[in-house]
Parts: C-alpha cells; sequence; structure tokens
C-alpha cells in the first residue's frame, strides 16, 4: 500500500483491520482485542478490552526507548523573555512529582481537575500529570471569564482547580486569582482545593488552608507512576461552544486519542521523532490539547509552546525567529496569525532577517483559510501552504492534504480531501446525497474515527439528538459546503449560530443570552460579520424596552461590559447598536443570515416569509450609520 487513495479506502472499506495495524504503534499495558463495540449505535467504542496509560505514551515509553535525554518540551516566552527546554526525562520527572502531588491532595482516577492557566510549562505538566493518575482534566482557556469558569466547575464537578498567578498579554497583566475567586463564588460546585502556580516576580496571596502553593505540593510530593487505564476511560473533558449559553462537554477517551493522534504527526504532518513541531495556539483550544500537547509527544518529537502572539510580542517578526532558532520543520496557527502579520509587514521585511532552511510546510485551521493569505504565505515562505479542516469534537483533521502519505495539490479555498478514517458526505435538504458540486451539510458517516468524541459529559442523549439524530447513521458537523468532482471538500459556512473570531470558537447564542440580561434590553440579535483581520466579529443590535430613559451610549456600553465580564475578552465583543425593531419571519424568527449578508454587503433575497420588509431598510440605514457595512 503505498498511494492516499489505497489508505484512504482500506480505512473506509474496512476500519477495524485498518486501526488495529496502527494501534500496534502505541504502547498498551494490554493489547485491545477488541477493535470496535458497534453494538450501541451511536456509541461506538474502540479498542474497549485495550488497557493502557495517555502519559506513558507521551513520556514513559520515549525513555524505556533510550530517548530520555532528547528534548520534548521548548517553552520560548517572548513575553517574559523566558527560555527553558526540558528533556523527556526531565519532563516526566516534573509531572510524576505533580501527579504525586495531585494524588496527596485526594485526587483519583475518574476524578476532575480544572486547568485554567497561561501558557506556561506548568499547564502541561499538570495536564499531563492527570494523565498519569488517570484523572480527567478539564481546560479552560484563560480568554474567559469567571462565569465561564464557574459553568464549567458546575458541569464537570471538579475536584481540584489549578492556577497560576498571573497570564501575560500584551499590554496587560491578566490576574487569574480574583477571576478563580469570582468564579469559585458563582458556582454551585465547591471544588475541594485550588492548587497556584506563582510566576516570578507576580506572586499572590493565598488566603485560606484550601489555597496550596503550586512548588508546596511538588517539594512534598512523591513520584508515582503511570496508572493502568481502559482504553475507553476519559482523558479529558474540554467544552466548546454550543447552541445555548451551555456549553458542551466534548469528551475524549484514551486508547483512541493516542492511536490516532500519533498516526496524525507522519500521515498528516510528515513529523518524524527527530524533528521540532510548533502549534501555536492555546492549551485552551483542541488545537493546543491535540497539537502542543499530546500527538507530538505520543509521536516522541520536540514540541514548541510559545507564550506569545504573531505580532505585537514584540514584532510581527516573531515567528521567523522562533522557527529558525529552534529549528522548526512545520508551524500549525490559525489564518488569523498570518492576517495580523501580512498587515504588520506586508512586504516580509522582517522574515529575511531569519534563516528558515529547515522549514518545510505551513499547516493553517481554525476558521477557513482565504486564497489572498494562503498565496501571501507561499510566496514569502516558499513552503507548501495547507488548509485543513476539524473540529474540537473531532480532535484531529477530518480533511487534509496528508502530505506523510502523498502531497496532493493545493486547490485555494478547498481544505483538500477526506483523511483516512472520515467517510464524508454533502446531504441536501431533502435529505438525499448530493452529487459533486452540491451544496448541502457536511457529515460523516458512523462510526466515526478513533479519537473523536465518543459522547458529551453526562449528556448523552443531548450527544445522539444534537449530532447523530438529524441524519441517521450520520454525524452531522455543523458546517455546510461541497465536494468536487476531484474529492476535494470545500467548507463554506456553519448552520448553527457558531462564529469564528480570529479561530476562537464562539455562540452568537450564548452572547444573546448575556444581552438579555440587561434590564433595559428588550429583544436582540447577535450576528458575525466578516472582519479581515478576525475572519469573523461579533455584533449586537439591541431593541430596548419600552419607557427606557437612559441614553443609547451608555446601554451599549453596558452591553459590551456584560459581555466582557460574562463570557470573557475573548468575544471580541465591542459593538452593540440600538435599533426600533428587529426583522423577523411572520412567525416570529429573527433573520439574522439576512442582516449579515446586508452588513458583510453581499447579495440577498428578501425572504418570502418576512413579516415586515421595511424593518430590513431600517436596519441597513442604522449599519450605515455606524459605518458596519463593509466596503460601503
Ligand atoms: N488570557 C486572557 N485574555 C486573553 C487571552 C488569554 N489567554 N487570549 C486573548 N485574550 C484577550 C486579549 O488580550 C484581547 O483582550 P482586549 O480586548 O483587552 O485587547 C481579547 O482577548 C481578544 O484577543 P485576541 O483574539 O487574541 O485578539 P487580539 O486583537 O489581541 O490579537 C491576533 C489578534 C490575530 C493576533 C490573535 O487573535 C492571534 O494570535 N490569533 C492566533 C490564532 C489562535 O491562536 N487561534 C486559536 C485556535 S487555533
Ligand atoms: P473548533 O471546534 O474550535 O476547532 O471549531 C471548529 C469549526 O471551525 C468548524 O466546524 C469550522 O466551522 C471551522 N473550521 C475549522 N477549520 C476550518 C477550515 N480549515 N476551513 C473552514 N472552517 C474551518
Amino acid at each position: 500500500m503505498s498511494n492516499f487513495k489505497d489508505i484512504y479506502n482500506q480505512s473506509i472499506n474496512n476500519p477495524e483491520n485498518f486501526w488495529q495495524d496502527i494501534s500496534n504503534d502505541v504502547f498498551w499495558f494490554k493489547k485491545p482485542t477488541k477493535i470496535l463495540d458497534k453494538s450501541n449505535p451511536p456509541f461506538y467504542k474502540w479498542f474497549s478490552d485495550g488497557v493502557t496509560n495517555t502519559c506513558y505514551n507521551a513520556l514513559d515509553v520515549h525513555i524505556d526507548n533510550g530517548k530520555g535525554q532528547k528534548t520534548a518540551l521548548i517553552y520560548d516566552s517572548p513575553i517574559t523573555g523566558q527560555k527553558l527546554k526540558f528533556t523527556y526525562e526531565e519532563l516526566r520527572s516534573k509531572v510524576s512529582k505533580f501527579a504525586g502531588g495531585l494524588k496527596e491532595q485526594g485526587v483519583n482516577k475518574g476524578d476532575r481537575v480544572i486547568i485554567y492557566m497561561p501558557m506556561i510549562p506548568e499547564a502541561v505538566i499538570a495536564m499531563l500529570a492527570c494523565a498519569r493518575i488517570g484523572a480527567i482534566h478539564s481546560v479552560v482557556f484563560g480568554g474567559f471569564a469567571s462565569d465561564e469558569l464557574a459553568s464549567r466547575i458546575d458541569d464537570s464537578t471538579a475536584k481540584i482547580l489549578v492556577t497560576a498567578s498571573c497570564g501575560f498579554e500584551p499590554g496587560r497583566t491578566v490576574e487569574y486569582k480574583p477571576l478563580v475567586d469570582e468564579a469559585l463564588k458563582k458556582a454551585k460546585h465547591k471544588i475541594e482545593k485550588l492548587i497556584l502556580f506563582q510566576r516570578k516576580d507576580h506572586e499572590v496571596k493565598l488566603s485560606s488552608s484550601n489555597e496550596l502553593d503550586w512548588q508546596e505540593v511538588v517539594s512534598k510530593a512523591k513520584d508515582v507512576d503511570c496508572v493502568e487505564m481502559n482504553s475507553n476511560d476519559l482523558a479529558y473533558i474540554l467544552y466548546t461552544s454550543g447552541t445555548t449559553g451551555t456549553p458542551k462537554g466534548i469528551v475524549r477517551d484514551i486508547g483512541g486519542h493516542i492511536v490516532a493522534l500519533k498516526w496524525t504527526m507522519k500521515n498528516i504532518y510528515n513529523i518524524d521523532e527527530d524533528d521540532v513541531w510548533w502549534s501555536a495556539s492555546d492549551i485552551g483550544w483542541i488545537v493546543g490539547h491535540s497539537y502542543i500537547v499530546y500527538a507530538p509527544l505520543f509521536k516522541g518529537c520536540t514540541t514548541v509552546l510559545f507564550e506569545g502572539k504573531p505580532v505585537g510580542t514584540p514584532d510581527a517578526g516573531v515567528f521567523w525567529k522562533i522557527i529558525s532558532e529552534h529549528n522548526v520543520k512545520a508551524l500549525f496557527t490559525a489564518p488569523t496569525a498570518f492576517r495580523a502579520i501580512k498587515k504588520e509587514d506586508p512586504e516580509g521585511k522582517f522574515f529575511s532577517k531569519h534563516d528558515l532552511s529547515k522549514f518545510k510546510t505551513l499547516f493553517l485551521a481554525g476558521e477557513r483559510a482565504d486564497p489572498d493569505t494562503i498565496k501571501w504565505a507561499e510566496n514569502l515562505l516558499k513552503v507548501p501552504v495547507i488548509d485543513h479542516w476539524w473540529q474540537t469534537e473531532t480532535s484531529w483533521a477530518i480533511s487534509a492534504n496528508c502530505i506523510g502519505i502523498e502531497m496532493m495539490k493545493t486547490k485555494y479555498g478547498s481544505a483538500c480531501k477526506a483523511v483516512p478514517g472520515y467517510d464524508v458526505k454533502i446531504i441536501k435538504p431533502d435529505q438525499s446525497l448530493a452529487k459533486p458540486n452540491e451544496m448541502g451539510d457536511i457529515v460523516v458517516k458512523l462510526p466515526l474515527p478513533p479519537g473523536t468524541f465518543p459522547t458529551l459529559w453526562n449528556a448523552d442523549n443531548r450527544y445522539k439528538e444534537n449530532y447523530m439524530s438529524n441524519y441517521e447513521g450520520y454525524y452531522q458537523t455543523y458546517d455546510a459546503g461541497h465536494i468536487d468532482e476531484d474529492g476535494y471538500i470545500w467548507i463554506m459556512s456553519r448552520t448553527d449560530d457558531i462564529i469564528n473570531v480570529a479561530g476562537h470558537r464562539l455562540s452568537t447564542g450564548a452572547i444573546e443570552e448575556v444581552l438579555s440580561e440587561h434590564q433595559s434590553v428588550a429583544e436582540c440579535a447577535v450576528l458575525g460579520i466578516a472582519d479581515k483581520l478576525k475572519g469573523q466579529l461579533p455584533i449586537g443590535l439591541i431593541v430596548l424596552k419600552a419607557g427606557v430613559d437612559k441614553d443609547n451610549e451608555t446601554i451599549s456600553k453596558e452591553c459590551i461590559q456584560m459581555v466582557r465580564n460574562k463570557i470573557g475578552p475573548v468575544a471580541a465583543f465591542k459593538v452593540v447598536i440600538v435599533v426600533k425593531r428587529l426583522p423577523k419571519t411572520r412567525s416570529g424568527k429573527i433573520l439574522r443570515g439576512t442582516i449579515r449578508k446586508i452588513a458583510d454587503n453581499v447579495e440577498y433575497k428578501m425572504p418570502a416569509t418576512i413579516d415586515d420588509p421595511k424593518i430590513l431598510d431600517e436596519i441597513k440605514v442604522s449599519l450605515k450609520e455606524n459605518n458596519i457595512i463593509q466596503n460601503a
């Protein structure tokens, strides 16, 4: 078997053989004999009698194989000036100590640990320490506010919360402790202990016996070994935006995650054990989980942990500096990072100062990669630039150019072909399968491959109803698009109210829920409008209750602040416009899609079911007055 087509066909025609072969490449305490349990669809189980451990596969196995002195992790923080390197042995030593510390604080197999931390090595250590003792981690992105943290504490009923004294954003120090204190006050569930890592020169006071200093926990702790875990035990919960304000707890089981992610490093990314790999994301997102931490460590290569931004830390040359200094072979980031660099340094002046001879490929994902940005990056870097498509739900790419198998040609605007393991189809509104180039909902035939989500945390029904019911036998991705005659997948839009802001997945429904809580707001609509830098940006339209005597500007400011306080700065929610009425269908549904098209200045049809077409004209005027209509 040598070419992509053969490998792909085998993965679809005989998935059990395909994944069994691949599973031989990972460490098992007990090798699985049952490869796929299909007895209770849509709840499929991979490798159900296998016994393994995530941390063993990330660290110990490489030390057993004589690679203990190899660099596992490079921490480079242009924001603080700190750089550190950890060999596999050094990282294991730190992980096993912290794992011992967690155990001494009463954390056992299956207990949940929330990790709310900036991009520092201790965040990775905490994740791997959980894996070592079989605890389930739930990492919460640092840009979320305390309400979001509180809802994750409640839903996961975590035992311990691990945090740091602060994070650094350009021009701003993010004080975690007050955010954590506020979240703990708001959460109904009470965590037992908080462990805080004190960052140099930014120590904070710990105020009760339940608040522990990381160093103290570690100094008293004993090293612990990896516990044996069933393949279908859970590695982590990662909450992601759903259609309501209640986030969905995407869970990952252990065996399939190790098997699939390790395979992707060579087959999708063409990374071997001696390579240096860099994913410029954040551990709070799925890209960070899979490609800063797990996949590169399963592979046994070197991973870069970067605490900074593509621009402003200190300049638009920082990516090139990191790549050349650490001999990075491939970088994975979101298109928005490249748009930011292109905006600051369109001529690539910073680029020419660095030697990037070891750099071979740029991978982009998280949002649609616009052809302009891809071409700009290709031109500058003179290496292939690969757009690939995936979701928190899957943890690895659904479609990509699998360059470790066979390099395919680029079609600008397409995220290339379905990756082995994923049988991707397009279903039209009449529920029939689409022909090539016909638009529809993008679905994946069940069973999904290993490493994808087997269910939602404590929400089997939500899993079944939300993802597996609209199209029987298929997983509904909530992305729409088409597949062309060569099998290339074109992702065009989301079919729900999820928007993508700088590669960050947000729910407009969740923002609407916050706006509705403002006492002057009668009703509201939030939509994602096109933005040259961030891909999309949310804007809010609000209708005030009768008799409100506050001025519009004050109310708008209050709404913006509420979203920042409740969801977090990451929502980048900066525009609220007061309107008289919202356009609706006769059955009362707000016409968000039509408003978005007006704002984006693209063609739209007057919806046949519109209640009062005049309202759309009023909205157009308001959007124009507020300079929202693109290129108007
Ligand atoms: N902790 C606390 N706050 C955070 C944060 C974190 N980990 N990450 C972002 N924020 C804050 C920012 O400080 C900013 O706050 P502000 O309103 O006070 O300025 C806000 O959230 C929005 O941040 P961001 O989306 O990063 O926008 P930006 O304008 O600061 O930077 C880019 C724009 C393009 C440089 C930036 O989005 C970027 O680097 N993107 C890379 C893509 C990426 O990592 N995607 C993840 C998925 S792959
Ligand atoms: P997340 O779960 O945060 O990874 O977001 C997943 C969503 O991001 C997908 O459902 C898509 O809508 C979008 N997305 C991710 N990668 C791509 C891509 N390469 N092209 C277009 N959209 C993408």
